[in-house]
């Protein structure tokens, strides 16, 4: 399963890259207005940290406006993705993007049927929004499960990309349903590598290691 930072700050993608556990970032209008910098410079430096899949999003709501924003944002570098929403002008944009060979992540996707449509559009990624749907009373995963199920029977090659992810058991929950990614925000992100039996275990392994007295080097 790839692993997306769903960020714009750039020094918390620095640190979190030294992993080797990031695999792309995804931005979206609300990032890049939290970071208070110009885009293209954001989407630039990130294109630089990582080498993986970068997202992008349009602002234009119109077609032509989808396809001059995402050609410029395109421009930036070869490892940007057009991030465009799941509305009737953005899955127009999404088919000719896909002639053009530029990479799309359809976002805003909140229905099976939606998704569907985004894969017969030709999209790259579809992201599913499973927080947001949670926080609305649904089931935010029964929606990974349902795409899943639809893009096997099909043969789409669509990637989805499980967005809006609020908990590591979300992660663990979307890679069980078969998402191909997930966009993880940075302290979520962090919070994966933890558990407090593993704290736990580690002091009570260094303290018999400190009585010992024994030094592996
Ligand atoms: O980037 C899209 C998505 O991950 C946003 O998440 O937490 O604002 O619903 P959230």
């Amino acid at each position: 399963m790839q692993l997306f930072l769903d960020t714009t700050d750039t020094a918390v993608l620095k640190d979190l890259a030294t992993t080797g556990l990031v695999d792309g970032v995804t931005t979206n209008p609300t990032l890049i207005a939290k970071s208070g910098r110009p885009m293209a410079e954001v989407i630039a430096e990130i294109c630089g940290l990582v080498e993986g899949p970068v997202s992008a999003e349009v602002a234009a709501m119109d077609v032509e406006g989808m396809l001059a924003e995402g050609r410029k944002l395109a421009a930036i570098a070869t490892n940007v993705v057009v991030k465009v929403p799941l509305t009737r002008n953005g899955l127009i944009a999404t088919s000719e993007f896909a002639v053009e060979g530029i990479q799309t992540n359809v976002t805003l996707c909140f229905s099976a049927a939606q998704a569907l449509l985004a894969a017969k559009a030709g999209a790259s990624y579809i992201s599913p929004f499973i927080g947001r749907l949670d926080d609305h009373g649904a089931d935010g995963m029964e929606l990974i499960r349902e795409i899943r199920a639809i893009y096997d029977n099909y043969g789409y090659d669509t990637e989805i990309l499980a967005a809006s992810i609020r908990t590591p058991a979300h992660v663990a929950e979307a890679a069980i349903a078969g998402s191909d990614c997930a966009t993880i925000p940075p302290a979520t992100f962090e919070a994966l590598f933890k558990h407090p039996l593993t704290d736990k275990g580690l002091e009570q392994f260094m303290a018999d290691w400190a009585k010992t007295g024994q030094s592996i080097l």
